[in-house]
This record gives C-alpha cells, sequence and structure tokens, in this order.
C-alpha cells in the first residue's frame, strides 16, 4: 500500500501564524506538525509516500523529510497548485498510486492510542473497498459525520451536517483500493466549489464497499487547524510525553521499532544532532530497549 499526506491548503483559520508558513510545518510542541500524521503513516507499515503541498511550501517539506532514506522510507513530493479538496490528492499523486491500494492521511491529523498501530496495520491490508473510521465528538457539524446502523454498519454520510443525528465525526485518515483515483476523476465540485471527500466515501458506499471502524476513547484524534486546537494538541503530547518519558511520533524511533533502519543507524542519526532533549531520547532507546 502507498501513502499520501497531503500538507496543503490555506490555513485560514490560523492565519497570521500561517501567512509565510504552511500550517503543517508549524510546531506541535517539539516536532512539526507533519511528524505526526507521517508517524502513522509508518505505524501502518506504509513507506512509499507522497507528499503533496503547495508550491511555495513544497521545497521545505523537501529539506525538512528529504528522500525519507534515513527513516527507511521511499518520498516522493508533488504540488497541489490551489486547495481544491481533498480527493485532489488522489488525483496528483494518480500517477505515484499506480495499480495500488493508497492510504491518505491529512497532514493536520494527530493519532495517538492504544491498539492504533494494531489497528493501522489490519487497515493497511486492505485490498477491497474503502476503511474509515469513526470518532465520537461533541461537536459534529465541524466534520464529516458518519451514521451506522445497529451493527455499526454504515448508511450514510453527511458533509459538516447543521443537525446530525449521528455523533460520529471522520477522522482525516482514509484507506482505499486502486480504484480511488478512478472514482475520484469523476467528482464534481460542492457547492463550496471542492471536491468532497464525502463524496468520494459515499461512492464506495453506495457500491456497499465502506467499513466503518469506530475508534474508541482510548484512542486521541486531534486535529490542529485553529488556534485553540493547536495548543490543545501541543499541550496534549507535552503532558502525555512528560508522564511516560516517551515520545508521540517521534519518526526516527519508530523508524526503528518497525526495523526500516538498524540500531547502528538511529545512533548515527542521533549523534548528527546538536545536542539536545531529543537526542538524548534517541541514545536512551539504544541503551534501553524494551
Ligand atoms: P482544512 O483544515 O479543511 O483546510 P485548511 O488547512 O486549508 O485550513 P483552513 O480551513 O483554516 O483554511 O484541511 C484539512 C487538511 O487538508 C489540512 O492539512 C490542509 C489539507 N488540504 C490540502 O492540502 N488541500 C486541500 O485542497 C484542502 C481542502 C485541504
Amino acid at each position: 500500500m502507498k501513502g499520501i499526506l497531503l500538507a496543503g491548503g490555506t490555513g485560514r483559520r490560523l492565519y497570521p501564524l500561517t501567512a509565510v508558513l504552511s500550517k503543517q510545518l508549524l510546531p506541535v510542541f517539539d516536532k512539526p506538525m507533519v511528524y505526526y500524521p507521517l508517524s502513522v503513516l509508518m505505524l501502518a507499515g506504509i513507506r512509499e509516500i507522497l507528499i503533496i503541498s503547495d508550491t511555495e511550501s513544497l521545497p521545505l517539506f523537501r529539506r525538512l523529510l528529504g528522500d525519507g532514506a534515513r527513516w527507511g522510507l521511499r518520498l516522493e513530493y508533488a504540488v497541489q497548485a490551489r486547495p481544491g479538496g481533498l480527493p485532489e490528492a488522489l488525483l496528483v499523486g494518480r500517477d505515484f498510486i499506480g495499480q495500488q491500494p493508497v492510504c491518505l492521511i491529512l497532514g493536520d491529523n494527530l493519532f495517538f492510542g492504544q491498539g492504533l498501530p494494531d489497528l493501522l496495520r489490519r487497515a493497511a491490508a486492505l485490498q477491497d473497498g474503502a476503511l474509515i473510521f469513526g470518532y465520537r465528538v461533541g461537536d459534529p457539524s465541524r466534520y464529516g459525520v458518519v451514521t451506522l446502523d445497529a451493527k455499526q454498519r454504515p448508511l450514510s454520510l453527511e458533509e459538516k451536517p447543521q443537525d446530525s443525528v449521528s455523533d460520529f465525526a471522520v477522522p482525516g485518515l482514509y484507506f482505499y483500493d486502486q480504484r480511488a483515483a478512478e472514482l475520484a476523476a469523476g467528482l464534481q465540485p460542492s457547492g463550496r466549489g471542492e471536491l468532497e471527500i464525502t463524496d468520494l466515501n459515499r461512492l464506495y458506499l453506495e457500491e456497499r464497499r465502506l467499513q466503518v471502524e469506530l475508534l474508541g476513547r482510548g484512542i486521541a484524534w486531534l486535529d490542529a487547524g485553529t488556534p485553540d486546537s493547536l495548543m490543545q494538541a501541543a499541550s496534549f503530547v507535552q503532558t502525555v510525553q512528560e508522564r511516560q518519558g516517551l515520545m508521540i511520533s517521534c519518526p526516527e524511533e519508530i523508524a526503528y521499532r518497525m526495523g526500516f533502519i538498524s540500531a547502528g543507524e538511529l545512533r548515527q542519526l542521533a549523534e548528527a544532532m546538536g545536542a539536545n532533549d531529543y537526542r538524548t531520547y534517541l541514545l536512551r532507546l539504544l541503551s534501553h530497549p524494551d
């Protein structure tokens, strides 16, 4: 399975933080935001990843992440000239995807919690249809929302409903079979002038090929698109990391634990850094493996 990390957009709600810097490069406590969704793809075992952003920001992502080889990844880059909606990622990435299934993740979504790596690995085995997630939220009207029947099968999908009968928002993490780009190519822009991921998911639903997996309360899903949610995400990461002494979404650690890089390679990465807490953490992984 291939991965696409969508890191464009306007970042309007975070202006002026985003006046000259892409939202997904802003810090979430001690790491650039893009590290968090990238870590999710890595935990899913996905190593071939396309990073999509706007013309101005893409060189910065390239500088930050390079070709991915140091983390055992193969990263490619592509431009989304204007934010035309989430399914555009599949069109921009069409050649990259080829005839493979694909996982699309949004660059401002953070996931953390018990059982997540297993769940991601299972999702990445998808061959037919689509798999999305449902997450109970207090304010479903801000999100794409899924309604489920008594057996937790999806009944309907709505984009930012005013009066939703369901509290289950759909997080920005989607697994699709190899037809996703072809289906996305047939979508029409919505009233707000964008292609809607909800419309793509609805195509799979109509074919009865959409699975929805509920993420329980043991899993944290945060997005960092507003000043408040950015601050909350940073506080969350700080609180959990300080308490546990373990990092959330440290790509070097994940690469090592997933076997993408060796202990020697992890040591080299750490030693190439200036002396700081991040480096100390990586070196401690080598001396205290668990
Ligand atoms: P949004 O948070 O919906 O949009 P945004 O990032 O442009 O922010 P704002 O609403 O404040 O202007 O987008 C979700 C994620 O998807 C985010 O990481 C940006 C990214 N995105 C793109 O890369 N291209 C797009 O066309 C869209 C709509 C979003």
